[in-house]
């Protein structure tokens, strides 16, 4: 049963099993003994003490170097194909978190392209306006101008061309056919466009002239993209990029992650206004009973609860507060009325301060973008 489902750039179904994916994809857990080492750089974020980011590659290696002298390069991305979600901020925020830590270059590659290529009713104008309003979300989150990239892949691709013609030259369509599950009926320019998203793994090695490391935090979705760019990193001269890899943000229906497809009624978007997101979170899935004197003496059941779940990915990061969450909620202490109030409370601190943010952008938008 287990193995039924599936995840990939393109297509995540059935249940996903992130243990199982780890032995699927040929990952490795971040161990205590990681965290305790990646502790020492600084406060462990709260999305690697709960194992939200909770495998890797050569994270270890990365670090190494980095002990050496060696600083890595970071690099991130989004596929514009509409308004940013909850769940879309949370690898960004982490990314952010990592860039602070290891004073990081972060290179940011919007794709354009991709969503073009990949959503039959989006023009290109469509996906490259998207991008520039994503950009406004991500900037938002408070990015270092001096230490960030941001690009649309239209708008920088004579700096990448070259070296996405070298991926492309290395990778067979038998290869793509198999990793990402395409058939006959795909577009050419989706069969190409891994060679685009492996260019940024190299583009502070490309600009400085040298081998640089890249680590490269993402949901496990996009793993495969970079499983191909690995396997052809060495041979382009670079090294391989290392990976930290998160688990798919759950939607308040409480299905696997958090689309923008699935429906509005239960995504957060970053522009919804209060009562909007008051009335997501009103109709969230919940682990509670049939009636409350039933969830006051049999309890509710925290594990399959979508509120507590926004609450460990991201809403609540006080570790004890979070556990009296919990306890209280087995125990029949707290109902879900009440639960769903605090969540809402945490969730429009945050959008309320991101809605400021993201206006100021607008100002400083040009900081942050290259172009060539
Ligand atoms: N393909 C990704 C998407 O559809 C966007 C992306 C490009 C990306 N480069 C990346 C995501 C690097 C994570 C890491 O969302």
């Amino acid at each position: 049963m287990t193995d039924e489902f599936v995840v990939t750039p393109y297509k995540v179904s059935g249940e996903v099993d992130y243990e199982v994916l780890i032995e699927r994809f040929g990952t490795k857990r971040i161990d205590e003994q990681l965290l305790a080492r990646l502790a020492k750089y600084g406060p462990l974020h709260p999305m690697l003490r709960r194992q939200i980011f909770y495998s890797h590659r050569d994270l270890d290696w990365v670090l190494d170097e980095y002990d050496k002298g060696n600083r890595f390069s970071l690099y991130t991305g989004r596929g514009p194909s509409g308004p940013i979600h909850l769940g879309h901020m949370m690898p960004w925020a982490f990314a952010k978190y990592l860039q602070d830590t290891f004073k990081a270059k972060l290179w940011f590659q919007l794709t354009d392209d991709e969503k073009f290529m990949f959503y039959d009713q989006l023009t290109l104008e469509e996906t490259k306006r998207w991008g520039y309003e994503n950009a406004l979300d991500i900037i938002a989150l408070g990015f270092d101008p001096k230490l960030t990239r941001l690009f649309l892949d239209t708008e920088y691709i004579k700096t990448m061309y070259p070296t996405a013609i070298k991926a492309a030259k290395r990778i067979n369509f038998s290869t793509i056919r198999a990793v990402f599950g395409f058939d006959n009926q795909n577009n050419v320019g989706s069969i190409f466009f891994t060679s685009i998203q492996t260019v940024p793994c190299f583009l502070e090695s490309m600009e400085q002239k040298r081998k640089v490391p890249c680590l490269i935090p993402c949901g496990i979705d996009q793993d495969p993209h970079f499983r191909i760019t690995r396997d052809i990193a060495e041979g382009m001269g670079y090294y391989k990029p290392a990976l930290l890899h998160a688990k798919l943000m759950p939607s308040l229906q409480g299905a696997n992650k958090m689309s923008t497809s699935s429906g509005n009624e239960t995504t957060i978007f970053t522009v919804d206004d209060r009562k909007t997101v008051k009335k997501k979170i009103g109709n969230a899935f919940t682990g509670g009973r049939v009636s409350v004197e039933e969830q006051k003496k049999l309890g509710g059941d925290p594990d399959v609860c979508s509120v507590h779940q926004y609450n460990t990915y991201f809403f609540e990061p006080d570790d004890k507060k979070l556990a009296k969450l919990y306890d209280d909620c087995r125990a029949g202490r707290i109902m879900c009325g009440e639960c769903k109030n605090l969540l809402f409370e945490k969730v429009w601190a945050f959008l309320e301060e991101h809605q400021r943010k993201r206006a100021k952008a607008k100002d400083v938008l040009e900081d942050f973008f290259v172009r060539d």
